[in-house]
């Protein structure tokens, strides 16, 4: 349990705005980046999300923690959404509804529907993220935080291919 705590609370000098810093020419595509990043993430918490069954066994206990992982994706891109002066999309209920479905047919599905749905997800994260980097010059923060989360999702394609050919 010792890394348990995924996030600690955020502090006041952690929050920075960052509009007036950054080439105006490049803000148009900056937001645009963030809230596709904020929405995808939306539809990838609910994706797993909706996977959850009652279940106390490691199918359960693999997608819960995928749900918590992407939650924090999804706290990073809305915390940059705000810093900027921006708000999230305001078509991103659309995902969640996405997601909502693709949860919940992939686990009526059964367990390899499930966990390859998760790996679609993972996999057209990594796609979109490298677009997202290469669309706009992020300022180094929002860029470290995107580099991350990036490398997160490689791991979260590991971890899911690892459990569907156990
Ligand atoms: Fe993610
Ligand atoms: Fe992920």
């Amino acid at each position: 349990m010792a890394n348990y705590m995924i996030r600690g609370a955020v502090e006041p000098q952690e929050i920075f705005f960052r509009a007036d810093n950054i080439d105006p020419a490049q803000l148009t595509m900056i937001r645009k980046g963030l809230r596709k990043l904020h929405t995808f993430e939306i539809m990838a918490v609910n994706i797993y999300k909706f996977q959850i069954a009652g279940a106390s066994n490691d199918l359960n206990r693999l997608i819960i923690q995928a749900m918590a992982n992407e939650m924090t994706h999804v706290q990073d891109y809305q915390i940059k959404l705000y810093e900027y002066g921006w708000s999230p999309s305001p078509l991103r209920w659309l995902f969640w509804l996405v997601g909502m479905f693709i949860g919940l047919f992939s686990r009526l599905r059964g367990e390899k529907s499930m966990l390859n749905a998760g790996i679609w997800t993972e996999q057209k994260a990594v796609t979109d993220y490298q677009k997202i980097i290469n669309s706009a010059k992020w300022e180094p923060e929002t860029l470290a935080v995107i580099q991350k989360n990036l490398s997160d999702e490689y791991h979260h394609i590991e971890t899911l291919q690892k459990h569907l050919n156990a």
